[in-house]
């Protein structure tokens, strides 16, 4: 790995939208469908990163036979830019981002980049595409950053050859009926990750490997598919692209409880970032293992009395209801709960800049 920074040319292009057409793709803002003008490009080759460029959005040539394409050596990253009350723009938590970007490139055995030429990637892009960034409240500017093997070889060994790429895309709320509590499938057909594997690493496979069970879960009439530990099929992990949090009020008290990291599931940084502003707000917080079983008994009893999922993309997601084979449960009467939304609001206030960052998680671009 190269020891100095390479640089980062950037060569603004004519965009592809214009100011009309990005105005109305702003104003009807869903996730994951409308892409800025530019994107960051930085290959990698020799043992290391090459000099990268910002340039025009738009299709990348590969060639047929490179690994990402065959066996999966592709990662990826989610984080998000926010406009701020005074008219600047600052992305939440980037350089952990950047971190667990270069654990997944370790676990893939895909070369790290820098963390300094991640950010100064985002910071570069963000800069270009400010007219992109929202500014209403749970509105962003979602950026991918990925890594993709591009060397042309059909030999099963890592790349020598890699692809380093960033863009944005303004989003609005990932689930298309907005902040209301979804529907999951407890999945005990497939199994997300098994010790051993890669389910702690944001790697394309664990996506690719979840379609049937999400598939499977619509069928079921639900939104999202919950995954269980592989090994004792019991244990609550997470869910497709989030992490669950569980509330509990027993004798006066909150408590927050969500799965530990067992290497199975993603160390979310939302799930990081609930944990702390639990805290904050005078919740216990505890990270254990949890069954369905406890699941179904603690809703039975009035002990649980709200779940949410958390993630990037989704902020904070209460969830209504559960099936699985066997059962089916309400959660507080299919409705928004008290904590989730309290928690909802104090990590958008401080990522939308109407709350102090106390804890040094918000980046000025
Ligand atoms: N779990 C999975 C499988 C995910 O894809 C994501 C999304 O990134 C999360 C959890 C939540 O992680 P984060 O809060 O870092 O976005
Ligand atoms: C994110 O929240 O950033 C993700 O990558 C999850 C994905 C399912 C959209």
């Amino acid at each position: 790995m190269t020891t100095t920074q390479p640089r980062l040319v950037v060569t603004p292009s004519a965009n592809i939208h214009s100011d009309a057409e990005r105005a109305a793709r702003m104003s009807k803002l869903s996730f994951g469908r409308t892409f800025t003008d530019h994107m960051v490009v930085i290959p990698y080759r020799d043992g290391a990163w090459q000099q990268g460029e910002i340039k025009a959005y738009g299709p990348l040539s590969l060639d047929p036979s490179c690994s990402s394409l065959h066996y999966g050596q592709a990662i990826f990253e989610g984080f998000k830019a926010f406009g701020q009350p005074d008219g600047g723009v600052k992305t939440f938590r980037p350089q952990s981002n950047a971190e667990r970007f270069n654990r997944s490139a370790k676990r893939l055995a895909m070369p790290a980049l820098p963390p300094e030429l991640f950010m100064q990637a985002a910071d570069a892009l963000i800069t270009l595409e400010r007219n992109w960034v929202p500014q209403n409240v749970g509105e962003s500017l979602y950026m991918r950053p990925l890594m993709i093997a591009t060397d042309p070889f059909l030999g099963v060994r890592p790349a020598l050859e890699y692809l380093f790429v960033m863009f944005g895309s303004p989003a609005g709320a990932y689930f298309p009926k907005g902040v209301k509590p979804v529907t999951v499938w407890i999945s005990e057909d497939f199994v997300r990750a098994a010790p051993g594997g890669t389910g702690e690493a944001k790697c394309a496979g664990n996506y690719a490997a979840s379609l049937v069970a999400q598939a499977q879960a619509e069928q079921k009439g639900c939104d999202q598919v919950v995954w269980l530990d592989a090994v004792q099929r019991e244990y609550v992990e997470e869910m497709g692209g989030m992490n669950l949090f569980f509330v509990y009020q027993q004798d006066g008290k909150t408590t927050l409880v969500t799965p530990e990291l067992t290497g199975t599931l993603l160390p979310g940084i939302t799930r990081d970032s609930l944990l702390q502003l639990g805290r904050d707000l005078g919740y216990g917080t505890v990270e254990r293992k949890l069954s369905v079983k406890e699941w179904r008994d603690d809703i039975a009893a009035g002990r649980m009395t709200e779940v949410f999922a958390c993630g990037t993309a989704a902020v904070i997601t209460p969830v209504g209801f559960v099936k699985a084979n066997g059962f089916e449960l309400t959660i507080n009467n299919g409705e928004n709960g008290p904590v989730t939304m309290a928690l909802r609001e104090a990590l958008l206030a401080i990522q939308h800049g109407t709350a102090p960052d106390a804890h040094g998680w918000m980046h000025a671009v």
